[in-house]
């Protein structure tokens, strides 16, 4: 089979990588890929938004399957365009990439789909959204309807800060039109996990659990990122409870997709929080998480372009997942100054050294390769792997590899895993 990823980041990597392993690949293409999957397939020069030329690249290299790695070739209808030309995507039409691509569109499903979610509200006028938060208690969630790149979650811990969300969003339209309707909901606390499951329309097959760090500071402190590190299982949802949190979180929106003749193909991720009055869904992604893919793939056995095939050709129901007991763990080296402004171009050395220990593999994302040196072209830059019999083992080969790397303005937070530690 000929396989084009689409995208550019350190998940794209790791499936490029973990795609490579299968004996049913031929040739792999990767659009627009980094510095590392220019070392495993034809990086094409290709933006992973531009469906037309996507659609003109799949007919010239006679691809056989597209994998999806970000959401928003998905939420503008990179899978219907293909769905035109008889080529299979692993990822869902631009209708289901709504969960995703409007908070609005997700909310409502939940709602009739009857997924435990925080309680909300949505406004398309800014007084009226105005006038509600001034009767609010505090802290409150104030979200952009659109994709904002991770920024369009504000959690207002007072009325002032809610004004200013709602402002920017409405007012001076900081997201364009992403944030022309908003959906203020009720700020849940509780510990945060990642659920992901192949889907194929009908049937879905999980993958275990994980957990995301988001905050660009230890002890989750600082702005929000990408994504600074994940490791999996997460111990606040252990494999036992797998089973009944998909019947909560997963199934119901994967049979009401399918009832409205709108399956859902691809990778369905539920972003959870762990509240005193049980689980709760956060958000959904339609597409693997990034760093969250880079440890789920390393404990992945089975040959993943078999269970894509089987997603994209509805027949995922006898299939099953090999999944290695090991505990994994990804940090992220990222470029000093993100998610705000940092520097491109630095030289980036130690990968090799760092992969000695056969339990690392180092990812890259924000990377280019030229003149056989690897450069820093991003603001996460790298993200170092590593599997272990447990989680400590897991950290300990991580972070002994991650220092092994060096690059001008290297920066990673010391802590990812530590949470699982404390459990
Ligand atoms: P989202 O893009 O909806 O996942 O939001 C991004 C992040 O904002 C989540 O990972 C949570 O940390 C936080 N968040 C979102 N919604 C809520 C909520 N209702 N209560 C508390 N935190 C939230
Ligand atoms: N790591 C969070 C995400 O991919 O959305």
């Amino acid at each position: 089979m000929n396989i084009l990823i689409v995208g550019s980041g350190g998940r794209e990597h790791s499936l490029a990588w973990k795609i490579k392993q299968s004996p049913l690949l031929k040739n792999l293409y990767i659009a627009p890929g980094n510095g590392g999957t220019a070392t495993l397939g034809t990086n094409i020069d290709v933006d992973a938004d531009d469906i037309p030329a996507i659609i003109r690249l799949v007919r010239e290299k006679e691809i056989n399957l597209v994998v999806a790695g970000p959401e928003l070739p998905l939420v503008l209808g990179l899978a219907d365009a293909l769905d035109r030309e008889k080529i299979p995507c692993f990822g869902p039409g631009s209708y289901a990439a709504q969960l995703e691509g409007s908070k609005v569109f997700s909310k409502f499903l939940m709602e009739k789909a009857e997924v435990p979610t925080a309680a909300f509200k949505v406004f398309e006028d800014y007084h009226q959204a105005l006038d509600y938060i001034n009767k609010q208690t505090y802290p409150l969630v104030v979200k952009a309807d659109g994709l904002a790149a991770g920024k369009g979650v504000i959690i207002a811990q007072n009325r002032e800060e809610a004004k200013e969300a709602l402002h920017d969003m409405m007012v001076k339209q900081v997201f364009g039109k992403a944030g022309e309707i908003v959906v203020i909901e009720e700020a849940l606390q509780g510990e945060e996990a990642s659920f992901l499951a192949f889907c194929d329309g009908h049937d879905f097959v999980l993958l275990p659990s994980s957990q995301d760090h988001k905050r660009i500071g230890e002890n989750d402190t600082g702005p929000n990122t990408g994504g600074m590190g994940a490791y999996s299982p997460a111990p606040i949802l252990p494999a036992e409870k797998y089973e009944e949190t998909a019947e909560l979180v997963i199934r119901p929106i994967i049979q009401h997709l399918e009832e409205m003749g709108r399956p859902f193909k691809g990778i369905l991720y539920a972003g959870l929080m762990f509240t005193a009055e049980g689980v709760k869904v956060l958000e959904y992604n339609v597409r693997f998480g990034d760093p969250e893919c880079q440890p789920l793939l390393m404990r992945v056995e089975s040959d993943i372009v078999e269970v894509m095939m089987a997603c994209v050709e509805g027949r995922l129901g006898k299939t099953t997942l090999d999944i290695r007991q090991d505990t994994s763990v990804c940090v992220v080296l990222a470029a000093d100054g993100y998610p705000g402004k940092y520097a491109k171009g630095n030289v980036i050395t130690g990968i090799e050294d760092a992969e000695s220990d056969p339990k690392v593999k180092v990812f890259q994302a924000g990377t280019k390769l030229e003149n056989d040196q690897i450069l820093t072209n991003g603001g996460r830059v790298l993200g170092v792997t590593a599997l272990g019999n447990d989680l400590e083992d897991a950290m300990d080969r991580c972070y002994k590899a991650a220092d092994k790397i060096n690059f001008a303005d290297k920066y990673m937070r010391r802590d990812i895993g530590q949470k699982g530690l404390k459990k």
